[in-house]
């Protein structure tokens, strides 16, 4: 058996690697991102799908990501080049990090626009702006916002920077304190919201809208959408799982592990729902709104609560901070292979590509203003590059770590990574990331064409 270091550090503990990894898990997929797509794809039937997902596609190939990253302890490029040649199979493996490292970029683009948004939204709350705003007055505000390049590039500028100086730090440095800090204080400020949400009197209305299984309301465009959030929150199919695995202490049990982060990951999801709903429905709002429903719903509620901007300022904060563990994981993949390719320091990696996506955040901020012309496959840059990322790259990546997890590495080194001791235990996760993962994955894909093209 080989035992190789991983040169960039590793976790101190099995929790500590559980707490950075749910860092890279929730973020704004689960507060921002969740509850606008189930309210777009009509609640419930969407929720249960998305569910299923994250139990027999998810998991399965979250600890598949883990496995290969521990196994090959190196960036994803690396790990997969490395740990395919152990398998004798084809260092092309490697291109499967590739195109990971490509999707950080391309997710991170638009990741930070939203930040930035967050932030301006972390001031203005601090400012007392939505104090006493309804429905109205808080979507011109949002809107004001978007129309503003200029607003928007300070705070995406800002992001990128708070991004860029974490990683720099490497592992074990910042990330891994700010994490434990600040997952326990998002917790506990979301219960605190659902809390508040179940007296705005609208509690079993919005719990139904998410709860309320109605298959009519089922379109095959919302199980693709269900299909890469799974994807998408759990942050798999790129290799930030991949890349925090490598880092991960031999001895912890790989099972049990990305159960917990997978399992945190969903709670906070349905709580961010909870909590936001219930909100909407007692305010007239439309649960449909798209991107805009976290930015315009709950800005009413704080503005309306007896000292709601303080509460406000602090939602915003922790939403700021959950973005912020999230986006560091969209880096380090490519960031850990530069170190490793050219043999440099953190510092000038992260300030080169820190100015890659600098660039390409422009690009998606733009869509909202001067650029809301430019359309590509008759989207929006900023709906593209989410389209692309979360519908396309990561399940494609998602269904190639399952092929390589499930078919290429032989039983030696699976069974030897994940030390699953239960045979049935074992015979579960093999049937899920041989068949049901690429299965789904694939029949999704093919399906959604025929209906596109039909
Ligand atoms: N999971 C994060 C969220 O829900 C986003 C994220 C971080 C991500 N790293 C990722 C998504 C890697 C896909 C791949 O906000």
């Amino acid at each position: 058996m080989k035992d190789r270091q991983n040169i960039h550090g590793s976790w101190a503990n099995r929790w500590i690697f559980i707490l950075a990894a749910t860092g890279s898990a929730v973020g704004l997929g689960n507060i921002w991102k969740f509850p606008y797509i189930a309210g777009e794809n009509g609640g419930g039937a969407f929720v249960l799908v998305y569910l299923l997902f994250i139990l027999a596609v998810g998991v399965p190939i979250m600890m598949a990501e883990v496995l290969v990253g521990r196994r090959g302890r190196q960036s994803p490029i690396n790990s997969m080049r490395e740990v395919a040649i152990e398998a004798n199979h084809s260092p092309k493996w490697a291109l499967v990090g590739w195109m990971g490292a490509l999707a950080g970029f391309l997710i991170f683009s638009f990741y930070s626009v939203v930040a930035g948004w967050v932030l301006a939204y972390i001031a203005g709350m601090g400012n007392g702006d939505f104090i006493g705003m309804d429905g109205d007055a808080a979507g011109k505000a949002f809107n004001d916002l978007l129309a503003d390049p200029q607003a928007l590039l300070i705070w995406h500028s800002v992001f990128v920077v708070l991004v860029m100086t974490v990683v720099m730090g490497g592992v074990n440095k910042g990330l891994e304190r700010a994490t434990r800090i600040m997952m326990p204080a998002l917790f506990v400020l979301l219960l605190v919201l659902l809390g508040y949400s179940m007296t705005t009197g609208a509690f079993g209305q919005g719990f139904d809208f998410l709860f309320h299984f109605d298959p009519s309301e089922l379109s095959w465009d919302a199980v693709l959408v269900a299909l890469g959030h799974s994807f998408f929150t759990l942050s798999l199919g790129m290799g930030a799982i991949m890349a925090y695995g490598s880092y991960m202490p031999k001895k912890a049990s790989i099972g049990s592990t990305v159960l917990t982060i997978a399992a945190l990951d969903t709670v906070v999801a349905l709580i961010a729902g909870l909590a936001i709903f219930p909100i909407v429905f007692a305010n007239g709002m439309d649960p449909g709104a798209g991107p805009g429903l976290m930015f315009i719903s709950l800005p009413v509620a704080f503005g309306q609560m007896p000292g709601g901007h303080i509460f406000g300022f602090l939602f915003f904060v922790l939403v700021g901070l959950a973005a912020w563990s999230s986006a560091i994981s969209l880096m380090e993949p490519a960031v850990a292979w530069m170190v490793e390719r050219f043999g440099l320091g953190r510092m000038p990696v992260c300030i080169g590509l820190g100015i890659v996506v600098w660039l390409l955040g422009i690009a998606a901020l733009s869509s909202f203003n001067f650029g809301s012309e430019v359309a590509l496959f008759g989207m929006n840059i900023f709906d593209f590059l989410d389209f692309i990322t979360a519908n396309v790259m990561l399940p494609l990546g998602g269904l190639f770590v399952a092929c390589f997890a499930g078919w290429i590495l032989n039983k030696r080194i699976t069974k030897d990574e994940l030390a699953i001791t239960n045979p049935t235990l074992y015979l579960a996760w093999s049937v899920a990331i041989r068949y049901i993962a690429p299965i789904a994955v694939a029949a999704i894909f093919v399906l959604n064409l025929i209906e596109k093209l039909g």
